[in-house]
């Protein structure tokens, strides 16, 4: 597809993502600051790029970077298969693990990801997604939730389409996916 901006309808703007991103971040500091100052936050790749470097800039704790690429779609859906291009290079073991998503849809990325995450044997897991779909049950407990979304596919911020309208700065819906 060339980028076509006309097809884009913005969802979330710049603005209304700060927002959502600074929520989360003060629940995600309510929630360890009586438990830990310290915390192993992986960003799942790509998609979680943009998200992951704005929430950590606003958390009150010393966070050790940790990064997973993972991927498991063509175009507007999943494959069902989970290519790992990169693994964390820290052990989590004993770390508090918070686990940075972009979206939740069917729940593939993350079940694949927390089961290899709890090999280690990590002290705690938690994880926080910016947007999860509701459309279906995919059974992951999300701990912190950014916004709720239906059956779209969106794009910016971090999110593609065929690799690219990741670097729009807000997030829209691509009419006719
Ligand atoms: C997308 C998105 C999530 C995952 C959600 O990643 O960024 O990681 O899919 O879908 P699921 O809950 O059905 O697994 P994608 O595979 O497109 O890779 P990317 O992050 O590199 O774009
Ligand atoms: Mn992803
Ligand atoms: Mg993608």
């Amino acid at each position: 597809m060339l980028f076509d901006p006309a097809r884009i309808e913005v969802l979330y703007s710049e603005e209304e993502l700060k927002k959502i991103v600074n929520g989360l971040a003060e629940k995600i500091n309510e929630y360890y600051s009586p438990i830990t100052d310290e915390i192993t936050a992986v960003c799942i790749l790509k998609g979680s790029v943009h998200f992951y470097s704005d929430l950590l800039k606003r958390l009150n704790l010393k966070v050790r970077y940790n990064f997973v690429h993972v991927s498991s779609y063509s175009g507007a859906s999943t494959t069902g298969r989970i290519r790992v291009k990169t693994w964390v290079d820290e052990s989590v073991t004993n770390r508090y693990v918070l686990l940075v998503e972009d979206i939740v849809d069917t729940g593939g990325t993350l079940r694949y990801i927390i089961n290899y995450i709890w090999k280690q044997k990590p002290a705690d897991v938690k994880l926080v997604s910016l947007f999860e779909k509701t459309i279906h049950d995919h059974g992951v407990k999300i701990d912190f939730t950014g916004e709720k979304i239906g059956d779209q596919f969106i794009v910016g911020y971090g999110l593609d389409y065929e690799e690219v309208c990741r670097n729009l700065p807000y997030v829209g819906y691509l009419k006719g996916e």
